[in-house]
């Protein structure tokens, strides 16, 4: 394999000195790029840029080429193709979101689940890592991710995106040994798909939580942090010579921030909520965090947003340890053009911070 010229996003990770701070976004190949949306056009709909290497390891660089400032790319997919693997049957409905054919209920719907594998049953995926890997070169670290069992879940459950998770959080409280199961089946396969995208060629990788911080304090241990432990206690950690961070991210997790840096990952992902520099304090050296800029600041003028920027490279401080990124997904109604402006003052003003 080819030596990495660019490691600043896994040196930051392992809190080992950088030049500047490193800076990817969450969704940065998606529909606010007119080339996203041209590639989408060609291949047909959403899935089909997933289920194709080529596709997918096209739109994973439209980024990359549009800004040279990124510091990681990310691997395209989603992290709903656990669930289509596990025969629900996964379509996307025109401005709806994802849906499923078949939901999840019942102890029996639950039982009845296959455990897929990762090279059978989502080798579409590894076959992307792969072919990403092979025309990066080198230039920069790629991303592997996956959904966490508690989101995964309520998509499973509610058979779609939710408001208030009703499905799954009654059945938490109704039958939780029946989600349990489910959790447990998850976790399993979460672990055996992130090492075969490892083993494949992802550099890092990154549990999206995105619906942990739905949850009481109390469920939020039992339901979705202590499957994510499970997890990261099973993933390959060191691969080419080279560790393999993993990144944790619960949206809206920030009164949590103490017990998910015990769960033994490298780095926390922070949403906007909270602010950096008491996270870093509360975390203190147990891990790197990665974040945590307002999405919709990049609906603002380049100055606003490089006022930000600033801002939130002041509160972290010196040293590194810090990823630069947003708290969410970049929108699709945001200007490409805003986007560059966020990248370059990352690493316009974050120089100040190193050595
Ligand atoms: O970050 C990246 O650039 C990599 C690609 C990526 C996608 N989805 C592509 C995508 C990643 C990391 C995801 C993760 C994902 N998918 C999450 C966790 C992250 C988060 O945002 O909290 C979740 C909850 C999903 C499920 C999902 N996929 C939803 C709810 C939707 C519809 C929402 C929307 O924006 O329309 C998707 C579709 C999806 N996944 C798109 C992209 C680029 C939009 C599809 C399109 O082109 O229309």
């Amino acid at each position: 394999m080819t030596a990495l010229k660019n490691d600043r996003f896994l040196r930051a990770l392992l809190k080992q000195p950088v030049d500047v701070t490193p800076v990817w976004m969450m969704r940065q190949a998606g529909r606010y790029l007119p080339e996203y949306r041209a590639s989408r056009a060609k291949a047909g709909d959403f899935m089909s840029l997933c289920m194709n290497p080529a596709f997918a390891c096209e739109v994973t660089m439209q980024p990359l080429d549009r800004y040279p400032q990124l510091d990681a790319a990310i691997l395209f997919s989603d992290i709903l193709t656990i669930p289509d693997a596990m025969g629900q049957g996964l379509y996307f409905e025109s401005g709806e979101g994802p849906r499923f054919k078949k939901v999840v209920s019942t102890l029996a719907d639950i039982e009845a689940l296959p455990i897929p594998d990762p090279q059978k049953d989502l080798g579409y995926v590894m076959d992307a890592v792969s072919t990403i890997r092979r025309e990066l070169n080198g230039r920069v670290p790629l991303i592997g991710f996956a959904g966490s069992p508690w989101t995964l879940a309520t998509y499973m459950v509610e058979g779609g995106s939710s408001k208030d998770y009703r499905k799954t959080k009654t059945m938490l409280y109704d039958n939780p040994q029946a989600l349990h199961l489910l959790l447990d089946k998850l976790a399993q396969t979460v672990t055996s798909y992130l090492n075969g995208q490892i083993m494949a060629g992802a550099q890092a990788v990154q549990i999206f939580d995105s619906w942990g911080g739905s949850l009481s304090a109390a469920a939020y241990q039992e339901f979705s942090l202590a499957y994510m432990r499970k997890i990261v206690s099973g993933l390959i950690r060191e691969h080419e010579g080279r560790k393999v961070p993993v990144i944790l991210f619960t949206k809206n997790g920030g009164l949590w921030l103490e017990s998910i840096a015990d769960a033994g990952a490298d780095a926390l992902g922070l949403d906007w909520t909270c602010d950096i520099g008491s996270a870093r304090e509360r975390v203190g050296s147990k891990v790197a965090l990665q974040g945590n800029m307002d999405p919709t600041v990049l609906y603002a003028k380049p100055e606003a947003i490089r006022a930000e920027v600033g801002r939130i490279l002041a509160s972290y401080g010196k040293g590194s340890g810090h990823v630069f990124n947003l708290g969410h997904g970049i929108t699709p109604e945001v200007d490409p053009e805003h986007a560059g402006a966020f990248l370059r003052a990352v690493h316009e003003l974050s120089a100040q911070y190193h050595e």
